[in-house]
């Protein structure tokens, strides 16, 4: 077990400790939504990618979340946009590090190099761009982080930095610093800087990456998105970082307590939009209601989606079921009508050739209002959606 010098001790009674033992009962817990995995999964990767967007727009990709709904009812090509690749770029980073992970797994250098390469892929060196000189190596020369007086490790340093912290992330400890360690590995990682660009970007898949190793059930259960937690207020995270940078008991509780309680909201309001009610009515009824009223979808499409959204008992359609919603008894208008809502990208059939089929939320003009919904509810952070910040 590892010495706990070097991790500042919150107070018994503070409530620093009281948010740990928190996070702490809802760590192992289980998707307990009542919301079925094909309809979760889809909002797990449009979280996903909200917080691609997050991530990026700290460090300056002007793509809002309106803006980037656009584009992906629109199918423009990460190919030819190089603030889509940004964003399609951390969405590839966050898959592989959940394919890398499991709980327990040590976080090593060459799983950080190869996060790094991807996060950076094809993209253009700065000025111009957010792309990096040496995709996945340590730089060989001085950084300053901008607005912050910080001094980052002498680059000859920086290797023997990292292992460092490698080893202060990878080491055992008795639970109760667990989530300690990982604010705390955040805040050294950034006064590290090890690669000359992508580091905060880096930085906060590493904080995911630890959510993952600690056993947060990331993967299965829970939509987690910690880097809402930075990117609703830069100027917040920034001064918090500053604090810590004063390396005082002090200045890094006050970090760890900016991060955990963070966390500790994003569960939370994640664990409401599993719940199935909660769901439809907040945002997938609304979001029918729009779409229909400006025409992205018809009045006969509006019924069929309103009854995998209400009636049916786990958001799936069949075709025997437009019998009870339209009205339709035989086989031929059934699947013309079926064909037609899956060319529209309406509804998509959940596995392989099968005949049942849930909600689309992907490539169709409702994403546009789904999009907004989640950012009206709070569910995205309204700087998201400002042209400037
Ligand atoms: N006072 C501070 N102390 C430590 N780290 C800080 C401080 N202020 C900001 N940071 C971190 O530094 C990052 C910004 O620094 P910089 O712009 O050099 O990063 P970068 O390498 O360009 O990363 P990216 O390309 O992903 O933006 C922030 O995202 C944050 O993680
Ligand atoms: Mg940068």
């Amino acid at each position: 077990m590892r010495d706990i010098q070097d991790i500042p001790q919150p107070a018994f009674d503070s409530e620093l400790n009281t948010v740990i033992v928190e996070l702490e009962k809802l760590r192992e817990k289980r998707l307990s939504g009542t919301v079925p995995p094909y309809v979760f999964f889809q909002l797990k990767e449009i979280f996903q990618t909200l917080e691609s967007i997050g991530s990026n727009r700290i460090e300056g990709n002007r793509t809002t979340v309106t803006e980037y709904a656009e584009k992906v009812i629109t199918g423009v090509s990460p190919d030819t946009d190089e603030s889509m690749r940004e964003i399609v770029n951390l969405d590839n980073a966050i898959d592989f590090l959940e394919k890398k992970i499991e709980p327990g797994k040590a976080i090593t250098r060459s799983l950080l190099s190869e996060a790094h390469k991807l996060i950076v892929k094809d993209l253009s060196l700065p000025p111009d761009g957010e792309g990096s000189k040496n995709p996945g190596a340590y730089r060989q020369e001085p950084v300053c982080i901008t607005g912050s007086d910080v001094e980052t490790s002498q680059y000859g340093l920086v290797p023997a930095h990292c292992d460092e912290l490698f080893d202060f992330i990878n080491a055992e400890y008795a639970t109760q610093y667990h989530l300690l360690v990982i604010a705390l590995a955040h805040h050294r990682m950034t006064v590290i800087h090890p690669f000359d660009n992508g580091n905060g970007r880096l930085v906060r898949l590493l904080t995911y990456a630890q959510l993952l190793q600690q056993g947060f059930s990331v993967k299965s259960g829970r939509i987690l998105n910690p880097t809402a937690i930075f990117c609703d207020n830069r100027d917040i995270y920034y001064e918090k970082l500053s604090e810590a940078d004063a390396w005082t008991n002090t200045g890094l509780l006050n970090w760890c307590l900016y991060v955990l309680k963070g966390l500790a909201r994003e569960i939370e309001k994640i664990d409401n939009l599993l719940d199935r009610g909660y769901l439809c009515t907040q945002i997938l009824v609304p979001m029918l209601d729009r779409s229909k009223k400006n025409k992205y979808i018809t009045e006969e499409e509006y019924q069929i989606l309103r009854f995998i959204t209400n009636q049916s008992k786990d958001m799936t359609l069949r075709a025997g079921d437009l019998e009870q919603i339209l009205g339709v008894t035989q086989s031929v208008p059934r699947s013309r009508i079926i064909n037609r809502a899956l060319e529209k990208k309406l509804i998509q059939p959940i596995e392989e050739n099968g005949r049942i089929y849930t909600l689309s939320f992907f490539g169709n003009y409702m994403f546009r209002e789904l999009t907004q919904l989640l950012v009206e509810k709070g569910f995205v952070p309204k700087s998201l959606n400002a042209k400037s910040d």
